[in-house]
């Protein structure tokens, strides 16, 4: 288990798919002003945002085919970096990394920066059975083991409160724009349309709508054994909103429940996780 994590700038990361030099050749990228960023903390739903990115940049640009390497900028050889330079724009890729922690040039070229958050209880329980089915994370040896490393940040990409007070500072930005999971969920048509908005790719209702269509829960199952294989099962669990309830002890919840209001209580980002509605 231990050697399936390593640490780089004080931060956990999963070794088999980050590396040390992967991440220096990162801090060189250069960044387009048209490339599309994804950023989230781990299971609030980047491969959802992908997605509907994916086609929302398919219905604006004619010949635009999301490429066959991982957007996941951390992921992979450093040599990757090479292949994505001479990649045409607009460029779509994922992280998980924060804003302090994405390359210098992404703020600089001013990327617009989709930032999809979920409320911590959900998230939590979403990584905890992605570290169990995950080939390449370590086996948690409970949930209750889990549980406490999440709330320390002992996990990958370290502490979700970290990244919400980082994001948090960021959120009024124009170039950054935050959703929530539980947003997407409740009206998934209204959320393709804010992003297509963010982007300056105003798109007809139908193309709204097929797109949201393309993006639900079952549709995306469905369709994952082809695009991503086994791994499907892996990354499309439950979909649902609340799931926090099969685990979380109450002693659990309260805890959860006091770090909340200790990190995020009164700020934007804490406000619009609407936390009261969706964790208690
Ligand atoms: P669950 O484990 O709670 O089911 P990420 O893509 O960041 O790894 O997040 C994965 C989580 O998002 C999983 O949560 C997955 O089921 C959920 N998810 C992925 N696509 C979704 C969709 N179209 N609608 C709702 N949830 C989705």
């Amino acid at each position: 288990n231990e050697e399936l994590m390593f640490t780089y700038r004080g931060v956990l990361y999963p070794s088999r798919l980050c590396s040390a030099k992967t991440f220096e050749a990162l801090e060189g990228m250069e960044a387009r002003k048209e490339d599309v960023l994804v950023a989230t903390y781990p299971k609030c739903g980047t491969n959802w945002a992908l997605q509907i990115l994916n086609d929302i940049l398919a219905a604006h640009y004619e010949d635009f085919q999301m490429p066959l390497t991982i957007p996941m900028l951390e992921f992979g050889a450093p040599e990757k970096f090479q292949q994505i330079k001479d990649q045409p724009s607009p460029r779509l890729f994922s992280t998980h990394l924060h804003y302090d922690n994405i390359p210098k040039s992404f703020i600089e070229n001013k990327v617009k920066i989709l930032v999809i958050f979920r409320n911590p209880k959900d998230a939590a329980v979403s990584y905890y059975h992605f570290y169990n089915k995950h080939p390449l994370l370590p086996t948690s040896s409970s949930w209750d083991d889990f549980f406490q490393k999440f709330m320390s940040g002992e996990v990958g990409w370290k502490s979700y409160f970290d990244h919400a007070l980082v994001w948090d500072k960021h959120m009024d930005e124009v170039n950054v724009k935050i959703m929530t999971f539980e947003e997407l969920k409740e009206n998934l048509h209204e959320g393709v349309k804010q992003i297509a908005d963010f982007y300056d790719f105003p798109l007809p209702e139908e193309k709204i709508q097929s797109i949201a269509e393309k993006a639900t829960f079952q549709t995306m199952k469905s369709e994952a054994p082809q695009k991503i294989g086994a791994f499907a099962p892996v990354v499309f669990r439950k979909g649902v909103v609340g799931d926090w309830k099969t685990l979380f002890t109450e002693a659990q919840s309260q805890e959860m429940d006091a770090k909340f209001e200790e990190c995020l209580a009164g700020t934007k980002l804490g406000t619009k996780l609407k936390y009261d509605k969706y964790c208690k």
